[in-house]
């Protein structure tokens, strides 16, 4: 370590001695160049969406348009505290409003709460808000049905609310079987949470049949509509019965996810639930002013602090209004468009276990594959090689070996095919030489790391170099 070149201030002088914690022993002390150089090559080595193709299937990794950031970032709406008094505030309580009413528009559905910070916290806002509802009505029951095929957020979010799983067998078209469904559906169910289309990226042809069935025995339906991107501005859930639903801003809507910035999972109800929405809701009066109403003694209460991730809401209405309704619309098509495209190119490679048109993602079995001895990780570790990011591995897990692919309508038609060749040269490397690929990858820094270490054990916290353990 260099010497220290300016004068030396102890964490307790800084701070103060009742700030100061004894564990810390001292920072590291390197130049603005190296502090510089440190993260830029830190930088260098991460892959993103903005550097190539992303096809991580259930995670909507479509291209976050600069214009969201630009408007985000607009004084007055990057800087003004949640404290600030409504009658000031009044521009963004607008902007919640109007998002609010868009996603109303998009979905077909009565009242939306932008409160919740994440899809799963969608989950657990509306299957709540249900929960309030029936125990309103002396009615409130035990179990919620959930299909094999839905997203695994979904009944976390059911147990965490009270009710127990009830599973839904998928029938061979990868869909809800109507029969098994009659005969579930019962006086103790609360209701159906379906994600649809469902994690196999297919959509269920049946769903009005299906709401109707949960609806004619008291229960309410709720889908998880974290796909959305397969369905905007084509077709809307309100108008096939759902009850409640939750939105990913930061899927469909091109608000950044993962390290890029906080989550928003707004939720989307039918008129019958709206009392129960969280409150405080956004209000806007006769004379044209918005208001917080607090008044709303049926409410599941807050679920998130001031008014949700404020900043989001701003850039999914900068991303609506950019696109506009046939903007909305062509986006849709295009998603569905690129998943079949790559469904129907890839089919004689990879085993595809439901074969039908799929959404806006496909999913193929390492089947054939793994009779070589090669699994989905093996595939997505040499798929790195060649440059992309791997698609998403043994998810869902009706499918063993899964391999899920959704390339979004961020990509380009020479990016698919360079994408598809890719996979097609590592399907004939299995058939060659399988023991070659399960080396990969050997283009990266890092070779094939203890993944359960990495996720269970993660040093991120930076030590002094100590002589007595070298570290
Ligand atoms: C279908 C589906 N449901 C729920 C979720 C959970 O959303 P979040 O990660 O924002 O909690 C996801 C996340 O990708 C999803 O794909």
């Amino acid at each position: 370590m260099a010497p220290l070149d300016v004068p030396a201030v102890s964490p307790a002088e800084l701070l103060g001695a009742d700030m100061a914690r004894s564990e810390v022993e001292g920072f590291p002390e390197v130049s603005e160049v190296d502090v510089i150089r440190h993260f830029t090559r830190l930088s260098t080595w991460n892959y993103g969406v903005d550097t190539g193709l992303y096809p991580l299937g259930s995670c909507t990794m479509k291209y976050n348009a600069r214009i969201n950031e630009v408007v985000a970032r607009l004084e007055g709406l990057a800087s003004e505290h949640p404290y600030t008094p409504q009658t000031l505030a009044q521009g963004c309580l607008r902007i919640l409003h109007e998002t609010a009413l868009c996603l109303q528009e998009i979905t077909g559905m009565d009242a939306v709460s932008l409160q919740p910070a994440a899809g799963a916290q969608g989950e657990l806002t509306g299957i709540l808000m249900i929960r309030a509802l029936l125990a309103g009505r002396g009615d409130p029951r035990k179990y919620i049905l959930i299909p094999d095929s839905a997203h695994g957020t979904n009944p976390a979010s059911v147990t965490i609310s009270g009710y127990e799983v009830r599973p839904l067998k998928s029938n061979e078209q990868g869909c809800i079987d109507i029969v098994d469904l009659a005969c579930a559906m019962d006086s103790e169910v609360a209701g159906l949470m379906l994600t649809n289309p469902n994690t196999l990226g297919i959509f269920e042809t049946e769903i009005s049949r299906i709401t109707n069935i949960v609806h004619a025995r008291g229960g309410l339906v709720y889908m998880d509509g974290a796909n959305m991107n397969a369905l905007v501005g084509v077709a809307r859930p309100g108008d096939f019965g759902i009850d409640v639903m939750h939105l990913n801003l930061h899927k469909t809507f091109s608000t950044p996810h993962g390290g890029g910035g906080p989550g928003s999972g707004p939720v989307a109800v039918k008129e019958i639930l709206e009392p129960y929405l969280p409150s405080p809701v956004v209000e806007k009066s006769a004379d044209g002013r918005f208001q917080l109403n607090y008044d709303r003694p049926r409410s599941i209460g807050r679920v998130r602090a001031f008014l949700g991730n404020f900043g989001m809401a701003v850039r999914a209405l900068a991303y609506i209004l950019a696109n506009g309704p046939e903007g909305l619309r062509q986006t849709t098509e295009d998603a569905v468009l690129a998943a079949n495209y790559v469904r129907s190119r890839l089919r004689d490679s990879y085993e595809l276990p439901y074969d039908q048109p799929c959404m806006h993602e496909c999913v193929f079995s390492d089947r054939r594959q793994a009779e070589k001895g090669v699994r989905t990780m093996d595939i997505a570790k040499r798929l790195i090689d060649y440059g992309f990011h791997p698609y998403t591995t043994a998810f869902p897990l009706i499918v063993p070996g899964a391999l899920m692919i959704e390339p979004t309508e961020s990509a380009s038609k020479r990016e698919l095919d360079a994408f598809i060749d890719a996979l097609e040269a590592i399907a004939q490397e299995v058939e060659e030489d399988p023991q070659f690929v399960l080396k990969a990858p050997y283009t990266t820094r890092v070779s094939r790391l203890d993944e359960v270490a990495a996720a269970r054990k993660p040093i991120l916290r930076w030590k002094p170099r100590s002589p007595a353990n070298g570290s």
